[in-house]
């Protein structure tokens, strides 16, 4: 990767082959995505939870293609350097390998993302390989699928208490690997498992929920910031407290604008004095 080129799919695989964990993170819009690019962040997810943390649903399924486009569209503006992954959203990808084709090659193209996400595993393999035929560098989501949430039952760690769901797991990521994706997301999963699937097959595991061995991580803006702090998810490290610092700044601007201590001279604008003077009638005749 060169000082003035986005990161691409293969420079994803180096890192990977480097042994360089890839620390990936979600943004949505200018302040996010400009701020994960000076920090380095090389891939970034416009991921359908924004549908829970801008638009303040309780799952991503309202979340729809158009939404995804719009909020691409400035992550792919403001960036220079990252790889942006857009996701697809539910039900734009289910139906059929057409219908998921169609959909991805309008998000690539509306938007400017160089790769896309869907969740699945071994039935989603089909797609893949449609979509990637087609050129589309496809990421994959295996373990938890927050899509699929009424089917849980909730936000459920997946194959830990059973052998036969551990082995499906497994067999998901071989055939999300077996399709031609260049990584997969690894939600929501037991250690162990991170471990085995990231040995398993050979391109980058991107790990949330899903321990320290995966091949990099991937965390949500807002977690990460402490923006949201309602509560605290197990597998997040604040790595700021956003929220309770937003919030007393606010509060601080709400009582100097209440006692007249903001705006002051500092913040405004002073009008020219004979500008002035001519409006009070006060100006002096030139002799
Ligand atoms: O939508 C999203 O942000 C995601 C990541 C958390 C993996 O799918």
């Amino acid at each position: 990767m060169t000082a003035a080129s986005r990161f691409t799919v293969r420079d994803i695989h180096k890192l990977k082959e480097d042994g360089t964990p890839i620390a990936m993170l979600t943004a949505y819009d200018e302040t996010s995505a400009r701020l994960a690019e000076l920090a380095g962040v090389p891939m970034l997810l416009v991921g359908d939870s924004l549908g829970m943390v801008i638009q303040g649903h309780q799952t991503p399924l309202p979340v729809t293609l158009d939404h995804i486009i719009y909020h691409a569209q400035i992550v792919t503006r403001v960036t220079t350097q990252p790889l942006v992954v857009g996701d697809m959203p539910f039900m734009t990808y289910n139906i059929s390998p057409e219908q998921a084709l169609a959909n991805a090659g309008r998000l690539m193209q509306a938007s400017g993302v160089g790769a896309i996400k869907m969740e699945g595993g071994t039935y989603l393999a089909p797609t893949i390989a449609r979509i990637v035929q087609a050129g589309i560098p496809v990421m994959g989501h295996v373990g938890l699928q927050p899509q699929s949430i009424h089917k849980y039952g909730g936000m459920r760690v997946q194959g830990r208490d059973n052998v036969d769901a551990a082995r499906k797991l497994l067999a998901d990521a071989q055939a999300v690997e077996d399709a031609g994706a260049f990584a997969m997301v690894v939600e929501g999963v037991p250690v162990e498992l991170g471990k085995m699937i990231t040995e398993q097959v050979r391109i980058p595991t991107i790990g949330i929920a899903a321990g320290p061995h995966c091949d990099g991580q991937v965390q949500v803006f807002h977690d990460l910031l402490g923006l949201f702090d309602a509560f605290q998810p197990r597998h997040v490290r604040r790595y700021a407290e956003g929220a309770q610092v937003f919030r007393e700044a606010i509060a601080s601007y709400v009582d100097d604008v209440k006692n007249r201590r903001f705006p002051t001279d500092e913040h405004a604008f002073a009008m020219k004095p004979e500008v002035l003077a001519q409006l009070n009638g006060t100006e002096t005749e030139d002799k």
